[in-house]
């Protein structure tokens, strides 16, 4: 792990009157729950096409209900690790102001993070998409809305081919175009319009990540390797 770069981060973490830190499915793998695009990702075995699209939902709804259902059934074991936890402590300790994510999973929340702007939505609540009406997990398992006794019922994530959670996208837009530093972790920066996020802010751009980015000269500082081991180290150096 490259010190300096790490005590460029403690630094400007210092230094910083405004710090958003932007996450992805990187964050959770070292919990357990695969990501997306990684050689054991999610979409290495599974079209999302397939599953996490508004078509999908509509015109096979089998096949959507028991792809989320699994996701629902390993997330029961699931605990935050430690890079969530230092995370929420930074957030209790001011250095951090907004956690910005793409996870639905809800790790973030469960180590304490406060706020969060769940920018995809969350796959541990539900409702009905024909009444709108919120319903229980048990609710989804059963596959029928208790509410208008007919319709289909789904998490409450952002599919493809949907807009973002209004209120979540304009807190982090807002946030991140104010930021001093925004820290990017465990996320390919593959899907718009987060992946754009970066770019918008006028403040100090950090990568964090298991791979290069996209785009390495876009970010003033860009760290290869694992998000829970560099998270400790930035909190050492602090
Ligand atoms: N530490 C750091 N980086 C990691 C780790 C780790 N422990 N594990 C994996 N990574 C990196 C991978 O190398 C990859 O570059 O995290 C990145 C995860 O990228 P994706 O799988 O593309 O996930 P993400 O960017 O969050 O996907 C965005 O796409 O499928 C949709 O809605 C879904 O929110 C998701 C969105």
């Amino acid at each position: 792990m490259n010190d300096q770069l790490i005590l460029q981060i403690a630094e400007a973490m210092q230094k910083s009157q405004k710090t958003v830190v932007l996450s992805g499915a990187g964050m959770s793998t070292e919990s357990g729950v695969p990501d997306f695009r990684s050689k054991d990702g999610l979409w290495f075995n599974m079209k999302p096409q397939d599953v996490a699209t508004v078509e999908a939902f509509e015109q096979q709804y089998d096949t959507f209900h028991s792809f989320y259902q699994q996701r629902i059934h390993d997330l029961k074991q699931i605990e935050p690790h430690i890079g969530h936890k230092t995370i929420a402590k930074w957030q209790q300790f001011n250095l951090v102001d907004l956690v910005a994510t793409q996870n639905v999973d809800g790790l973030h929340e469960m180590a304490g993070s406060d706020p969060v702007a769940r920018l995809h939505g969350s796959i541990r609540t539900f409702h009905c998409a024909d009444c709108q009406k919120a319903v229980t997990e048990e609710d989804y398992l059963r596959k029928q809305c208790p509410k208008c006794g007919y319709g289909r019922v789904r998490p409450d994530i952002t599919l493809f081919g949907e807009i973002l959670p209004q209120r979540d996208w304009e807190t982090a837009l807002h946030e991140i175009k104010q930021a001093d530093l925004v820290i990017v972790i465990g996320t390919s920066l593959e899907v718009y319009p987060v992946a754009e996020l970066p770019s918008l802010t006028s403040g100090k751009t950090v990568y964090i990540n298991k791979e290069a980015p996209p785009l390495a000269s876009a970010f003033d500082i860009v760290l290869e390797g694992k998000a829970g081991e560099i998270l400790q180290a930035i909190d050492r150096a602090l």
